[in-house]
């Protein structure tokens, strides 16, 4: 360990509240899909930041929009116009086909905001004449973020129980379980809420007939349909939104992590007849939608847009699970392996196993998550190609392999080139 971590992790350890239980690395420095720690040792990444840093590190488009506008203005209260929240909003309405955007800080705020935007519609329409429905119908074993309303309509105890009592009005439903949703959708329901591809739940992406079972339920009564794409959307599928695969459209759609390419920007994007229920100084924010996270939003989003990228993404993550699957076949331990695009997982048959795989991953200079206990997540730059998969899965082959007969065992690494 290097004494310039060891300094660090004294420091924060008095320092900082416990809300981490960090990896001894120390991280100072990212070119393309590659991290360098404190040492100079190079780690291929395969967690990107938990999905942000969709163009890897140092992209020259990022890097050159960062440089000239923050030499311009970095922010500006939201009191006052600048150029680039319409330019986004342009870019995010044209390849989400919804009209209107407002644009926050993270994921659990535009979350937030979407459930409020929901609340104030169903109070729009009842036209204040009587009760107006606020009825949350949302999924168990889902993630929407840590402020109240986003824990309240997260569907993981573990998240939730420390900080009871929550935002009231909140169903779960099975997540995929049609039958459930029936039963449990009535005209009390204002929103119902999922995620696309459920992320910290485990990658598992939505089943078609819960979708289209959702959309229709939702469609009939007058509710809002949300998605939670802040991990699966803008790109992260191959296809610009999770959805678009389904052939299903939301009424509010919620995104993040990638969308600024590392600086902190989310953005809730919904029709011009819901956006009707909000008027100014119904939601704001200090912060967000800054000209300097916008500016590199609109790049993101025009580098997304170049000729192949989606393909790219579409390809390279069906290279991959196909590699994975190999794994599965290869591995009894690993079991079933679930995602789309950029956006995969494989199980593990026991939480220490996929603890050990990771820590000792890392250790051989690759850098991979475990969510869900014992799912192995990986979500890459969209700039990864074949050759950076091909050396993560001879890497993971091996790891499983060293841990067939004693799992949780930490053997000295031996480090692959990564
Ligand atoms: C689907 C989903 N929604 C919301 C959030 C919360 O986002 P943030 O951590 O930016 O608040 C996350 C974060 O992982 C997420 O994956």
């Amino acid at each position: 360990m290097s004494a310039a971590l060891t300094a660090v992790m004294k420091q924060e350890a008095n320092l900082l509240l416990p809300t981490y239980d960090r990896f001894p690395v120390l991280f100072e420095r990212g070119e393309g899909v590659y991290l360098y720690d404190s040492t100079g040792r190079k780690y291929l990444d395969f967690l990107g930041g938990i999905g942000v840093n969709a163009l890897g590190y140092s992209h020259p488009a990022i890097q050159k929009t960062i440089r000239e506008q923050s030499s311009k203005l970095i922010h500006i209260s939201n009191l006052f116009f600048h150029r680039y929240q319409a330019e986004l909003a342009t870019l995010l309405t044209g390849i989400s086909g919804l009209d209107r955007a407002f644009f926050c800080n993270s994921g659990t705020e535009a979350w937030e905001g979407a459930l409020k935007l929901a609340r104030a519609y169903a109070r729009h329409i009842s036209h204040n004449s009587h009760r107006p429905r606020t009825g949350l119908l949302v999924m168990e074993n889902s993630f929407h973020g840590r402020t109240f309303g986003s824990l309240a309509t997260t569907g993981q105890k573990k998240y939730r129980e420390p900080f009871a009592p929550l935002v009231p009005g909140v169903t779960f439903v099975r997540f995929n379980d049609v039958a459930d949703l029936k039963k449990k959708f009535n005209d009390s329901i204002c929103a119902l809420g999922l995620e696309t591809v459920q992320g910290e739940g485990g990658v598992r992406p939505v089943s078609r007939e819960f979708l289209a079972t959702a959309r229709e339920l939702t469609k009939r009564s007058g509710a809002l349909l949300l998605l939670d794409e802040i991990q699966c959307g803008l790109g992260r599928t191959g296809r610009y939104f999770a959805y678009q695969h389904y052939g299903v459209k939301p009424d509010i759609l919620t995104i993040a992590k990638p969308l600024a390419a590392g600086l902190p920007l989310g953005a809730i994007l919904t029709t011009s007849r819901v956006s009707k229920a909000f008027h100014p100084g119904m939601h704001g924010t200090t912060f967000g939608g800054g000209p300097l996270a916008c500016a590199v939003a609109c790049t993101f989003v025009r580098t997304l847009k170049k000729h192949g990228f989606l393909a790219h993404i579409a390809q390279t993550g069906a290279y991959f699970h196909k590699a994975l699957l190999g794994l599965k076949g290869r591995h009894p331990q690993v079991g079933e392996v679930r995602g789309i695009g950029l956006m995969l997982a494989a199980q593990l048959d026991s939480t220490d196993l996929a603890k050990a795989v990771v820590k000792q991953m890392l250790e051989r200079g690759f850098v991979i998550n475990r969510t869900n206990d014992n799912v192995l997540r990986f979500l890459p730059p969209y700039i990864v190609e074949k050759k950076h998969v091909d050396r993560m899965i001879s890497a993971l082959d091996q790891v499983l392999s060293a841990n067939t007969a004693s799992p949780a065992a930490t053997r000295p690494a031996s480090r692959s080139k990564p």
